[in-house]
């Protein structure tokens, strides 16, 4: 057990998908993972852990933001030997070019700052995917016809954002999206060498405020975890 996860040794798995929303988590566990059992409640902050056509998978909900998925991350990799950590989340898009539902692969997070920022100084640390995952999540969506997105994304500290010149900045400089996770979850597993990916669906657009239909949302997730569940294990 550590603080904020009440799982016993052993019952977290070396691969985990980590969701923002911990409904999700249970979600994603009881639609694709066989076996599934409830590993954490701590917080509500949910986990599971199953088989994935025979591999052993922990689906651990991350809550929202960077200083909550830096708790998550750091208790998984360094209590319970996590060696595999996919981010399965969504995004805001912001290209002309994308659409709802597409699917967004982070090769790079850009951020004001981070919960690691201070270990830096003056660095500014390119948070980036692990290469093998990235090059498997993307041969997994072509497979699937989906619409997938590869590129630098935006890690944000906050939802409600009071800085739309940045954003044009970022839109101007090709950023595909923003999510408020990725950036620490590179920085912890490459702190740790262990291997990190972030994939979103796009759940709203920056640039025409459309936003995907909650009763859409199940089955354009469902797309993603597979996505994840297959780059884990390619
Ligand atoms: N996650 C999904 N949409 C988002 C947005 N517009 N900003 C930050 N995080 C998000």
């Amino acid at each position: 057990m550590t603080i904020h996860i009440g799982a016993a040794p052993g019952e977290i798995a070396e691969t985990v998908l980590m969701p923002g929303d911990p409904l999700r988590a249970e979600w994603a566990a009881q639609t694709f993972l066989d076996d599934a059992k409830c590993v954490n409640r701590v917080r509500g902050m949910l986990g599971y852990t199953g088989t994935w056509k025979g591999n052993r998978v922990t689906i651990q909900g991350s809550g929202m933001g960077m200083p909550s998925l830096s708790i998550y991350a750091n208790e998984l990799i360094r209590d319970y030997g996590a060696r595999t950590l996919i981010r399965i989340g969504s995004c805001g898009a912001m290209q002309h070019s994308i659409n709802i539902r597409d699917v967004v692969i982070a090769m790079t997070a850009s951020t004001l700052s981070t919960p690691s920022r201070g270990i830096f100084k003056e660095l500014n640390y390119a948070p980036c995917a692990d290469y093998a995952l990235l090059e498997a999540a993307v041969a997994s969506a072509r497979k699937k016809d989906s619409a997938v997105h590869v590129g630098g994304i935006y890690s944000a500290d906050v939802f409600y954002d009071e800085r739309p010149d940045l954003n044009e900045q970022m839109i101007r400089h090709g950023i595909l999206g923003v999510e408020m996770e990725a950036a620490e979850l590179y920085t912890v597993a490459a702190r740790h060498g262990v291997r990190a990916l972030a994939i979103m669906t796009v759940s709203d657009h920056l640039l025409t405020q459309d936003a995907l239909p909650a009763e859409d949302r199940e089955r354009s997730f469902g797309d993603m975890v597979e996505i994840a569940l297959e780059a884990a294990f390619a």
